[in-house]
């Protein structure tokens, strides 16, 4: 538990969250869990259980039917989605050296960061190729590249080594961890159960929907 004398600087909680959509039964109920910098929590459970939704309340782009999600301290919310998508005729490198240059950072110093945290995930042979033309696996690590250039408060990541074989997925697994242990509050939905051991705690919306376990 966080002292009440010591506020952390940096905290999401969620507080009796539930939700569903028109048609859909109730996705989780009740459900109350907190996220500190420096953890990884995992969103687990069935396709079709509410992961992608609960990024999405998280994220901020929908209200929750029931309870509160509060965010201190959150600055920046940086989501990967589950399904990458990109432009067309832009280099992987433009991809990721986009959002630098949006902060200020000049094309050079913009290229070479990208191109940096782009040889983390093994994607520098493909930094000229056009979006278009690379893989989904390829696409995925590359947008989470993207994420991480901007050294984000909250990383929200959906399903990040779907489309991977086992040791990109290594990669993209450790990769996580050092975003975390840089001071973010990573969350991640996903089905890969070593995505699942490299978590800190483990919220499953499967069979126990609310309960929130795993972890220290
Ligand atoms: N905007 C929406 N309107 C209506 N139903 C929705 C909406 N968004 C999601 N759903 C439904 O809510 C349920 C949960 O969807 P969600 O995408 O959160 O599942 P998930 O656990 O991420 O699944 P997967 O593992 O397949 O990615 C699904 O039945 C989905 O069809
Ligand atoms: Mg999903």
């Amino acid at each position: 538990m966080e002292s009440s004398a010591n506020p952390p600087d940096r905290l999401v909680t969620l507080d009796g969250v539930g939700h569903w959509f028109p048609g859909t039964a109730v996705l989780f109920d009740d459900l109350c869990a907190s996220f500190s910098p420096g953890r990884i929590t995992g969103v687990c459970g069935p396709s079709g259980c509410g992961k992608s939704t609960l990024l999405t309340l998280i994220a901020g782009w929908e209200r929750p039917r029931r309870g509160t999600i509060t965010k201190i301290g959150v600055l920046s919310v940086v989501w990967v989605f589950q399904n990458p998508h990109g432009v067309a005729r832009r280099t992987a490198l433009d991809h990721v050296a986009f959002p630098l240059l949006a902060q200020g950072e000049s094309r050079r110093e913009a290229s070479e960061i990208a191109l940096d945290i782009m040889c983390r995930f093994g994607l520098e042979e493909i930094a000229d190729r056009p979006f278009s033309t690379i893989s989904g696996g390829e696409a995925q690590r590359l947008l989470l590249a993207r994420a991480l250039a901007v050294d984000p408060d909250v990383l929200l990541v959906d399903e990040p080594t779907a489309q991977l074989d086992r040791q990109s997925a290594v990669t993209v697994n450790e990769n996580l961890g050092l975003v975390a242990s840089g001071g973010a509050i990573v969350i991640v939905a996903t089905h890969d159960p070593a995505t699942q051991a490299a978590c800190d705690a483990i919220i499953d919306l499967g069979a126990n929907a609310g309960r929130v376990g795993g972890g220290s």
